[in-house]
């Protein structure tokens, strides 16, 4: 793991975090010298949904969760996001109040960068904007596949979707060929915009496809592709 306390380790971390990516040398310096290094215990929470917000986060070491409570007042899961990535961004466009709770599921290293200098990294490095907006759009793209995906497939298409979109960002341990979700089946249920019962019985219907394997508190990916053929109901 990166020690983004330490100085010299600073600038090659920040050059691997997507809003640097590609950015000149000057704007890896400029960030380097005003992020402040901040670390979380596990289940911590960084900051809630609705608070206000000063800061971005660059994830150096950790997971972390990010999460809303819904009109019925249960959890949706946004997002598990794991190093390099970087999120609290939209609390500093336009002045607004967090948009959702970020949790550490493990202990959390991070990079905080300011208000003031955010503005001056994106008003200075024209690829550093880009990159911003590069990333907010990728979320726009994912928001709109997962409205399809939610609106209109039944539970073993909406838990092979989740299962897929961990497995592609990564958020798995590799076991060999297979891929191992260490996640419970109430956390599949917040991904999934369900419930735990519904999750445990889609989860059976994998199963028997032969795409998934099942433990307590771990799904091993068997067959990605065969997921993607659940998903698009061709299976
Ligand atoms: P902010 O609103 O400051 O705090 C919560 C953060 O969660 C937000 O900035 C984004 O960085 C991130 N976020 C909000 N919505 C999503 C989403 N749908 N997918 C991934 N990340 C999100």
């Amino acid at each position: 793991m990166v020690d983004p306390g330490k100085e010299p380790d600073r600038k090659a971390f920040l050059s691997t975090v997507p809003l640097f990516s590609g950015a000149p040398e000057r704007a890896l310096e400029v960030a380097a010298s005003v992020v402040r290094p901040r670390s979380f215990e596990d289940g911590s929470v960084l900051f809630r949904e609705g608070e206000v917000g000063d800061a971005l986060y660059l994830l150096a070491g950790g997971l972390v969760k990010l999460s809303k409570v819904d009109l019925g007042g249960h959890e949706k899961t946004l997002a598990l996001l794991q190093p390099p990535e970087f999120f609290g961004e939209m609390a500093l466009l336009g002045h607004a109040t967090r948009s959702a709770t970020a949790l550490a599921l493990s202990k959390v290293q991070t990079l905080m960068l300011f208000r003031d200098d955010f503005e001056r990294l994106l008003t200075a490095y024209p690829t550093v904007n880009l990159n911003l907006t590069t990333t907010l759009a990728n979320r726009l793209r994912g928001m709109d596949d997962e409205a399809q995906v939610l609106s209109y497939k039944d539970a073993p298409g909406r838990v092979a979707y989740v299962l897929l979109r961990l497995y592609r960002s990564g958020v798995v341990e590799l076991d060999g060929s297979q891929a191992v979700v260490r996640l419970t089946h109430q956390d599949l249920a917040n991904l999934a915009g369900t419930s735990r019962e519904t999750v445990t019985r889609a989860l059976k219907a994998l199963e028997q496809e032969g795409v998934i394997e099942t433990r307590p508190k771990e799904v091993t990916i068997l067959d990605a592709d065969g997921l993607e053929e659940v998903l698009h109901g061709i299976r």
